[in-house]
């Protein structure tokens, strides 16, 4: 059986495939796919293991064949699941094993951006560390401050395990579904949405990028957080509006904001947010470490060989079709 794999991944993942008798194929270019390079690619093989590849209808239907289709992320915003679904096509995904990491990436974003760091940083390198006064370079504190998580799962529960362990910091937090787990071992607190916005001093996004949370940071919303809060996002740039942010950084509606994610990725080099004083942008790394990537690469792995034999995946996105 023959693998298409839509970029090159961790040798982890591809031993796995290989160990497994699976014959792979990686695109090795450095540029995505077309709709028909796809297509085409994977007309010749049996299942596909995409990384950052927009699965859509289209797609699905003309590769109504594929066995399995693993994703090597936990997001699945970019894949038309109803239609795999309906195709009785499994979608796997990578949960867990990148929470840590994504939720340091977000404690970095959240730091950082306290302290003005990436922003002092490029002074230094434009000879501007100038003459020193004791009302210059100013950041906040993160101390005893309340930690707001919008999207309290598995990333969103390591977030808020670092800044109650480094900072003391109180969590509340907004979800659909209650977490009575981090309830009970964080004291986090369930509040409203408004409320969330009016407590938090730190608002983190945890949340998947779907209909319902698309677009949901705009300026009506930064208007209700606090004027010293730090905005940050490791999810999905699609979930803030960037020009309402830009907005509310400059007339000061909020203090911060630390992103790990923007939209469209790649951001433009001369996007006026990375002139900003208060902001901390990263080219989304938040599961990009050795260990994590390996471990992703693995999991997606083990959901083709799953696929494959026609099990059902260890990770599934729509269990619904085993039923
Ligand atoms: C990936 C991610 O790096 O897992 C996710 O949802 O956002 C990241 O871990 C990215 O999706 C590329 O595959």
């Amino acid at each position: 059986m023959k693998v298409f794999i839509t970029r090159v991944i961790p040798e982890a993942g591809l031993k796995l495939l290989r160990d497994s008798g699976l014959t792979v194929t990686e695109w090795k270019e450095k540029r995505s796919l077309t709709q028909s390079e796809l297509i085409e690619n994977c007309l010749e093989h049996d299942a596909l293991l995409s990384v950052s590849t927009k699965i859509d209808a289209d797609f699905l239907n003309a590769c109504k064949h594929l066995k399995v289709i693993a994703l090597n992320s936990v997001g699945y915003d970019n894949v038309d699941v109803d239609e795999a679904t309906k195709l009785n096509i499994p979608i796997g995904n990578t949960p867990g094993v990148l929470s840590k990491a994504t939720a340091d990436t977000a404690f970095l974003l959240m730091l950082a951006t306290s302290r003005k760091a990436f922003y002092l940083h490029k002074t230094i390198a434009k000879g501007e560390w100038g003459f020193f006064e004791p009302t210059t370079n100013l950041g906040i504190e993160l101390t005893g401050k309340t930690l707001g998580v919008f999207g309290l799962g598995n990333i969103g529960v390591e977030m808020a395990k670092k800044c109650i362990g480094a900072y003391d910091m109180k969590v509340i937090y907004h979800n659909r579904n209650r977490n009575e787990e981090a309830e009970k071992t964080l004291g986090a607190q369930l509040v409203s949405f408004e409320e969330l916005l009016a407590q938090s001093d730190v608002l983190s996004v945890h949340t998947a990028l779907t209909a319902d949370t698309k677009d949901t940071f705009n300026l009506d919303v930064f208007k209700k957080m606090k004027p010293n809060a730090i905005f940050v996002n490791t999810a999905r740039g699609g979930i803030h509006v960037e020009e309402d942010l830009k907005t509310a950084l400059k007339e000061g509606i909020i203090w911060g904001a630390g992103l790990d994610v923007t939209q469209p990725e790649p951001m433009a080099s001369n996007n006026e947010l990375l002139d900003m004083p208060n902001v901390s942008v990263l080219p989304h790394i938040g599961s990009a470490t050795v260990e994590t990537r390996n471990a992703m690469a693995e999991l997606a792995a083990r959901n083709i060989i799953a696929g494959l034999k026609g099990e059902k995946l260890p990770y599934p996105v729509n269990p619904e079709i085993y039923s």
